[in-house]
């Protein structure tokens, strides 16, 4: 009986490592189907967008991400995440598209709720807005890598 109980701990051990693998895999990447990374922001990026999204961002968004898009906001010490808090003023989120910003944010992603309460060009305002927290990367960007691979570039 006891060799059975010691095969029995290393399934058992097995089973919770393949899982807990396979929870970190779904966690991780946050596919956005082609068509809505390929969507147009319709609304233009001035002082007055940009000034909506802000007060938007302050209402919806601060409280998690923080103030300069850290992530470090103090509801998000509270979050029970797998990954850290994606940081929005890193140079990095550049290589998405206003269309994937756009429909993060307007799905969501537990436990970051859907701001589908918001109107759509509030939504694009925000998205203005989030493009401030991060400083463009040299030698351009803006268009989205993704953006770009989805029209088969
Ligand atoms: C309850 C906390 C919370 C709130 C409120 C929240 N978020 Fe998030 N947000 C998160 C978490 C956590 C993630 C990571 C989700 C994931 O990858 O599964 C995230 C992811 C994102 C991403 C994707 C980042 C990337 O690297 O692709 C963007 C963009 C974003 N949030 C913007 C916003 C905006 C704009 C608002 C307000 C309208 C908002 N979030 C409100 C917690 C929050």
């Amino acid at each position: 009986m006891k060799c059975c109980v010691g095969l029995l701990i290393v399934m058992i051990a097995f089973v919770a490592a393949a899982t807990a693998a396979e929870k970190k895999k779904e966690t991780k990447e946050w596919k956005v189907p082609a068509r809505a990374a390929r969507r147009e922001n319709p609304v233009a990026s001035d002082e007055k967008s940009i000034a909506a999204g802000k007060k938007l961002y302050a209402q919806e968004c601060a409280d998690c991400h923080g103030g300069s898009g850290r992530g470090d906001g103090a509801g998000a010490r509270d979050l029970e995440l797998d990954a850290p808090m994606p940081d929005l003023s890193d140079p990095r989120m550049w290589k998405q598209s206003d269309g994937s910003l756009f429909f993060k944010i307007t799905k969501g992603r537990e436990p970051m709720p859907g701001a589908e309460e918001l109107s759509e060009e509030q939504r694009w305002h925000v998205v203005n807005y989030v493009r401030t927290l991060a400083p463009k990367p040299r030698g351009g960007g803006g268009d989205g890598d993704d953006a770009q691979a989805a029209k088969g570039k």
